[in-house]
């Protein structure tokens, strides 16, 4: 293998998320300086950190409630807690997503009923949720809850949704893990439903350095609630229980490598949005490029593409030192553990077409203008 150091331009390898780039514009004192301030104070869990981000993170966002957690994934499953969901209720949501949207609805006994996404923005189609209520309606399941995805950065359509919530008495759950940041009609995720849940993994556009999450709401009691379930339904003190919870609090020395990482945030949204730019103008008749709704802003957790010759473009790529992934090969209800699940009617054709076409391009707010020539010019090729 070449060094990098000494290779031609062509063959050094392109980063698909770049985390050593941010570590150095923040500085590495500055991030050790944060850790080793924990590591003096010794509040290893819950300490001070935690709770200056969560208002930070509260102020970011101008929801009313933050309370963190262990990860995005214990943030969906304290939400659903929060409200009560349990066996007989019908969780809608998208199949074409990560498996934690769809995990905390089985491990708490409710069951998942699967949506199709839109064409356009692969976020959940309103028109097959209405179906998709039916479906459970049939099958003798209480509609409760639908959990809208906010697929690869962009939100989905909460006004349309909510609509559809409305007439069948849903709430709604924005699984926000991949967009935090991202806006929809003027609004902060965070505040466009009644519970959002994000993810702080080290690969999110906003992340850690471990494992972490966050639950929005403007609710009161709901709030009450979540900061109760994240110590194992604890009171006052540790010797009351009011309710079921669960080990779900964030730790210290993840909070203070957020906070650090939350002051350069906007910036790197901007950043983000402008390779997301250049990208689509370099690809534009080449591939499917990414929709934005005009009402919508995007924090580009990927730069996702469609072609019906996605594998050209992944080994030409590869052979470049480009590297390339696919979210999501394998719809959910594809998979072993959620066949049995109903789907909507009429089945969910625009997630199996985009699992047989989609295809993800190296996204970060460091990649070089150079860097993304060299991806564009090797997905022209790919596809001539
Ligand atoms: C859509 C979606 N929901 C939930 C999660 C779960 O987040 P975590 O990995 O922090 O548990 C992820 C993480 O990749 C995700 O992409």
């Amino acid at each position: 293998m070449p060094d990098s150091a000494t290779a031609p331009a062509s063959l050094t390898k392109i980063a698909f998320i770049d985390l050593q780039a941010q570590r150095a514009r923040i500085g590495e004192k500055r991030m050790e300086a944060a850790i080793g301030r924990v590591l003096a104070h010794g509040g290893f869990i819950m300490g001070p950190e935690v709770a200056e981000v969560e208002r930070k993170l509260a102020a970011h966002a101008s929801a009313k409630h933050v309370i963190s957690c262990s990860s995005g994934t214990t943030a969906l499953v304290m939400a659903l807690m929060a409200k009560e969901v349990g066996r007989g209720d019908a969780v809608f949501l998208p199949s074409f997503t990560f498996t934690a949207t769809v995990e905390p609805a089985v491990i708490l006994g409710a069951t998942p009923v699967f949506v199709d996404v839109l064409p356009d923005t692969f976020n959940i189609d309103p028109e097959s949720l209405e179906r998709a209520v039916a479906v459970a309606r049939q099958t003798g399941l209480r509609p409760a809850c639908v959990i809208a995805v906010d697929l690869f950065g962009q939100p989905a359509d909460y006004d349309s949704i909510r609509r559809v919530a409305e007439r069948h008495g849903l709430w709604i759950l924005d699984d926000a893990a991949q967009s935090y940041g991202a806006h929809y009609k003027g609004n902060a995720l965070g505040t466009c439903a009644e519970i959002t849940a994000t993810s702080f993994y080290p690969s999110k556009p906003l992340g850690c350095y471990g494992d972490g999450g966050a639950i929005f709401t403007d609710d009161d009691e709901i709030a009450r609630r979540l900061t109760q379930l994240r110590v194992h339904g604890q009171g006052r003190d540790r010797n009351e229980n009011l309710r079921v919870g669960i080990t779900g609090r964030f730790d210290s020395i993840q909070a203070a490598v957020l906070l650090e990482k939350l002051a350069i945030f906007d910036a790197e949204c901007h950043e983000r949005n402008a390779v997301a730019a250049r990208y689509t103008a370099g690809l534009k008749g080449a591939v499917g490029t990414p929709f934005v709704r005009p009402d919508c802003t995007s924090v580009w957790a990927q730069y996702t593409v469609t072609t019906p010759r996605r594998d050209r473009i992944a080994a030409t790529l590869q052979a470049e030192g480009i590297p390339t992934a696919i979210h999501y090969l394998k719809p959910i209800h594809t998979q072993a553990p959620y066949r049995g699940f109903p789907v909507v009617t009429g089945g969910l054709p625009v997630t199996e077409r985009l699992a047989r076409e989609v295809i993800s391009l190296p996204m970060h707010p460091y990649l070089s203008p150079e860097a993304q020539d060299r991806v564009i010019a090797a997905v022209r090729a790919a596809v001539v």
